[in-house]
């Protein structure tokens, strides 16, 4: 099976599987959305796209089995982890690289691996981009107009 594929079709359960109307909504638009701009992202920088996209759909995943966002990043990393393992499509370095970057996402103040820095940003472009004409976030600003310059916008 394809690999995107067989993860989102996880993801699609544990989203759906939340009560409210809103979190469902906001679960697929932000987890799918976090996903195709890892993949922007990675094409851009030269990292792998196909685990960054897989890194995008994982990475708030904790919270929405959970309904908690405490600790997220950490306790979605092992998440991650459990989920690829019992998928059995992936190598041990592979599950490493997702679940490393899910574990570092909250940290947007900090710079890590080129590959980690791929779902934080994407991450922030995405916070920004539900609401384009409002300003970023204080912890994410720089990073979204870091992107902006990346990206050729004014
Ligand atoms: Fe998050
Ligand atoms: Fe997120």
């Amino acid at each position: 099976m394809e690999r995107i594929g067989a993860v989102q079709a996880c993801v699609d359960k544990i989203v759906a599987a939340r009560t409210k109307e809103i979190d469902i909504k906001f679960g697929y638009v932000h987890l799918y959305s976090v996903s195709q701009t890892c993949a922007l992202l990675a094409m851009k920088r030269q990292q792998n796209v196909e685990l960054a996209a897989i890194a995008g759909l994982l990475h708030d995943i904790y919270a929405y089995q959970t309904g908690n966002r405490k600790d997220h990043a950490h306790q979605g990393a092992a998440a991650a982890r459990k989920i690829l393992q019992e998928l059995n499509l992936f190598s041990e370095e592979e599950i490493d690289m997702i679940s490393h970057a899910i574990y570092r996402h909250s940290d947007k103040d900090e710079v890590d691996s080129p590959f980690d820095e791929v779902l934080k940003d994407a991450d922030a472009l995405q916070h920004f981009l539900i609401m384009p004409l409002v300003a970023p976030a204080p912890h994410e600003a720089a990073r979204v107009s870091k992107l902006k310059e990346e990206l050729g916008i004014q």
